[in-house]
């Protein structure tokens, strides 16, 4: 399996876990991580949480030794507040900006995809945190509504980022609408830095031909409630076959999920029941399942549940 280096980061493998809002925290990583990813981010936070240092940003940034290499991703609108962040992201592998957020929270605070549109920020963004010796990296789409992916890629590099991820899609366009990946392939060939490719990456046959254009391929929504897509992939990377899902060993990553979650005592029930609909979200009797666990009220009864559904055969 291919290694990829990020500035000094080392990373063992070239499947990343994207970073996902009410998702990745760090026993979902941590899971993630031993399916197989060979990198993970801190969830997007938005620079002005972090410096209010309220509990759950403080939470959302907890994590442990196992949990490396770790990329942490911020937002924000200003290069003044980029400074300010320095001291709270600085012992992080690298960080991250994202410039891809759509939703009207973010864009509406100008931070996000909203960036696309003055990517003189995000060169001073870069910069700043290049100037303070962090490894910094940018999470890009294609433009905010009209494509100048291209033009923000050089730029991007020419500030001193460490690598670059393209979400292949423009930040209007909905999911439905497939990634574009002839622009990250553009893109890896007019810029010199890793390029990482994200976008409708569900297999080991999307993420092997990500692979073939790109330098690293990002899972986002293939890897929600499915942390063993790492280990379809890398099996499909050994042996050129899918393998198929199997619903009872992915569903002892859900027990290992809520035991790690007690360890760094980071439960919180609402996220572990949205991370609990995913888990069962495909599978035979679903609506059934769902509603089973919706009326869960405590730690103890959800790990009870977990642990049934590890004897079904669904
Ligand atoms: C639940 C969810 C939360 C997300 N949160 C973030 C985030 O915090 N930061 C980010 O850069 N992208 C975020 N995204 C976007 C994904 O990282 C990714 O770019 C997008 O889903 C396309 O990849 P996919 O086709 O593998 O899902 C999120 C996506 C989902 C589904």
């Amino acid at each position: 399996m291919r290694t990829l280096k990020i500035g000094n980061v080392k990373i063992k493998n070239p499947l990343f876990l994207s970073p996902m809002v009410e998702v990745t925290d760090l026993p979902y990583r941590l899971i993630s991580r031993n399916a197989g990813a060979g990198m993970a981010y801190i969830e997007m936070l938005y620079i002005d949480a972090i410096l209010h240092e309220n509990k759950k940003t403080l939470n959302l940034m907890k994590t442990s030794k196992e949990d490396s290499p770790l990329g942490i991703q911020i937002t924000g609108n200003t290069p003044q507040e980029f400074n300010k962040v320095i001291p709270y992201v600085k012992k992080y592998d690298l960080v991250d900006i994202n410039c891809g957020c759509p939703s009207i929270r973010i864009t509406g605070n100008q931070a996000g995809s909203f960036l696309l549109k003055t990517p003189k920020k995000i060169e001073s963004m870069i910069k700043i945190l290049k100037d303070a010796g962090l490894t910094t990296t940018a999470k890009i789409r294609l433009g905010f509504n009209k494509n100048n992916v291209l033009k923000v890629s050089k730029l991007i590099e020419r500030a001193g980022a460490d690598a670059l991820t393209i979400h292949a899609r423009l930040a209007t366009h909905k999911n439905s609408i497939p990634a574009d990946w002839n622009w990250i392939k553009k893109v890896k060939e007019n810029i010199g830095i890793p390029v990482i490719g994200n976008g409708d990456i569900v297999n080991g046959e999307t993420a092997a031909r990500m692979l073939d254009i790109a330098d690293g391929a990002m899972i986002a929504r293939g890897a929600l409630g499915d942390p063993m897509i790492f280990t379809r992939i890398l099996h499909y990377m050994k042996t050129g076959k899918e393998q198929e899902f199997n619903f009872r060993e992915n569903i002892k990553y859900l027990s290992q999920y809520l035991i790690l979650a007690k360890k760094h005592d980071l439960i919180d029930m609402s996220r572990i029941k949205l991370i609990g609909t995913n888990f069962i979200k495909n599978v035979h009797g679903a609506a059934t399942l769902r509603s089973e666990l919706m009326r869960i009220k405590t730690f103890d009864d959800m790990l009870s549940f977990s642990k049934q559904l590890e004897q079904k055969e669904l």
